[in-house]
């Protein structure tokens, strides 16, 4: 069984969510209540590394309640011992492969004892694993954060059943696609309703698998 899974993001008119190696806001304040609330209703909040890298982001449920599990994709271990996500309260996941190094699994372990790591996959986390083993902890609805490689494979993989994507009316130029891969994906999403927030709309979808 895997857990229920929720796009959440924010995409320019021309289909980008970011920049690479540059924090990028796109969100408006409406928009960012909507993200908070969806946060608050979710047992866990996923991103892959880079978006921990590059935005540095304390993904915690600001309008009250229990902080949602942080689960972190992460196969080398790069998240930095510094990183925000580790200094809020909380329980925080690091989803790494079987080749990520042990040392760097020591020194985070070391800075951050309460830390969990789960370990699957040669290269590449194995999604379907860290998925079904997200769901055995009790975590029965997963909201994606992104960035784009990791919603690609999330759509590749047909984890996805739901998607909230907030259509911002800026233009990025060269920057990080919404879903950053280089194969097709064949799921049909199906468009389940349109909310307005200022000049701002989000789309929502349910992914039928
Ligand atoms: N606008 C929004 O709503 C929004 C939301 C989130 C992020 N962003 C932006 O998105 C950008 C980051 O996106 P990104 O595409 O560069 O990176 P990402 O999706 O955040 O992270 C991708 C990385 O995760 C690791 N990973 C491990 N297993 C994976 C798997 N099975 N599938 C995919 N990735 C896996 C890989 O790095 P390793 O091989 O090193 O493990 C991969 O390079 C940032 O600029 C951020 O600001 C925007």
């Amino acid at each position: 069984m895997y857990p229920h899974v929720i796009l959440s993001c924010a995409m320019s008119i021309d289909g980008k969510i970011g920049k690479k190696g540059e924090q990028v806001l796109l969100s408006n304040r409406q928009d960012l209540d909507r993200v908070h609330n969806l946060r608050g209703n979710a047992d866990a909040i996923m991103v892959g590394i880079n978006t921990v890298i590059t935005d540095n982001p304390q993904l915690t449920a600001r309008q009250g309640g229990k902080n949602p599990v942080r689960v972190i994709v992460d196969s080398n271990a790069r998240l930095p011992v510094k990183a925000n996500v580790l200094t809020e309260p909380g329980e925080v996941i690091l989803a790494v492969s079987n080749g990520a190094s042990r040392d760097r699994l020591i020194t985070l372990k070391k800075n951050h004892p309460g830390l969990k790591m789960v370990a699957t996959g040669d290269r590449m986390v194995n999604l379907k694993n860290l998925l079904m083993n997200l769901y055995e902890r009790g975590i029965k609805v997963v909201l994606l954060e992104g960035g784009g490689a990791l919603n690609h494979s999330m759509l590749e993989g047909g984890f996805i059943n739901e998607m909230y994507i907030t259509l911002v009316p800026v233009v990025l130029g060269e920057g990080i696609a919404l879903f950053n891969g280089k194969a097709p994906v064949s799921a049909k999403p199906h468009l389940e309703g349109i909310i307005q927030h200022g000049d701002q709309v989000v789309l929502h979808y349910s992914v039928p698998r």
